[in-house]
């Protein structure tokens, strides 16, 4: 039997379009790819499989990051073939001698940024196909509603209305200061015009009748943009449809982000506790320490003819030592 798919990032938040890689390189192989760029590579969990794809595909891979973290230089490092462009989006893009054969866009988040891209993508095409375009986070929270890595990189007239180290629930179009998954810049309301990637997806696409946009529900959503002039429409289209806007999908994707909500309250409420916790702990050790505590103790003994109400050895027993 084969092995089974692996798992990234196990109990967490399921971040990487590597969860989605099979479906993601055989949308790749149909262009066929030979040139693939990825905006926004975080810690390179989706690199190393774009990585591994081209090294059995006779294919390379560019990756951008305007703040690479180390374990992206350390990949740089093992892979010098990798080649890694420190930037934005919009600025490496714009600096492309040729467009890519895909593009595969995670980078930040919201609809200024987004737009950008796809217009210098759109910019570069001229009157040719696009290359086949794809994305992450077309699905809950980033849909409607914009977020920011650093919103002084967006004109203020061209931003959301900022809320900062905020909490975004499934179903709540505000944010919560106390419950939520966290994000340290987010539009304050989610829905409305020019707010988030689907947002800017759909109206990108609009005036433009030959590109096809499809959404997969799954892992805070993956789309697929292609262009129906492409020779290879027809097969991205076939591998896309059946995931497409699927129900189940979407039931699926709810549950999981209802419950990646649920537990990071969970996860915030045993921390708190456990702060709690350390202070009367460190209280206890202090009186266990402390002279006047076993003197009290002592007066306690004689009034109370036996058992005290307080002891260091009860204390000792509620610190299990
Ligand atoms: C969600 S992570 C990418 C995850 C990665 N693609 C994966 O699937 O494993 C987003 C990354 O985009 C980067 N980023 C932020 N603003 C960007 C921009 N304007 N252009 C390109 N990348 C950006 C961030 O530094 C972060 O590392």
């Amino acid at each position: 039997m084969d092995n089974p798919p692996r798992v990234t990032d196990p109990l967490g938040w399921g971040y990487s379009l590597a969860n989605v890689i099979e479906l993601l390189s055989a949308c790749l192989e149909a262009v066929p790819t030979r040139r693939v760029l990825e905006v926004g590579s975080y810690e390179g969990e989706l690199t190393r499989d774009l990585l591994a794809w081209a090294d059995a595909n006779d294919a390379s891979v560019a990756t951008v990051d305007p703040l690479p973290p180390k374990r992206l230089l350390e990949l740089v490092a093992e892979r010098p073939d990798l080649d890694l462009i420190e930037d934005t989006g919009m600025a490496a893009l714009a600096g492309l001698d040729e467009l890519p054969d895909s593009i595969i866009i995670d980078g930040d988040h919201n609809y200024f940024t987004l737009t950008g891209e796809l217009e210098a993508i759109a910019g570069r095409a001229g009157d040719e196909p696009f290359p086949l375009l794809m994305f992450h986070d077309a699905g809950w929270p980033h849909a409607r509603r914009d977020t920011y890595y650093a919103p002084d990189r967006v004109p203020e007239d061209q931003r959301q209305p900022l809320a900062h180290n905020v909490g975004l629930v499934p179903g709540e179009p505000g944010v919560s200061e106390t419950r939520g998954l966290p994000y340290e810049w987010a539009a304050a309301t989610e829905g409305g015009a020019k707010n988030g990637v689907l947002t800017a997806l759909e109206d990108f696409i609009a005036g433009r009748p030959d590109l096809k946009l499809a959404v997969v529900p799954a892992f805070f959503g993956f789309a697929v943009i292609y262009d129906e002039r492409a020779p290879w429409a027809d097969k991205v289209a076939a591998i896309v449809a059946p995931w497409d806007d699927s129900p189940i999908l979407h039931r699926l994707e709810s549950n999981r982000v209802d419950h990646l909500v649920r537990n990071h309250g969970l996860a915030q409420e045993v921390h708190e506790l456990r702060v709690k916790v350390n202070e009367q702990e460190a209280l206890l050790n202090d009186m266990l320490e402390s002279s006047a505590f076993a003197m009290a103790e002592r007066v306690s003994k004689l009034r109370q003819r036996g058992e005290p109400i307080f002891s260091r050895r009860r204390i000792s027993e509620v610190l299990d030592k």
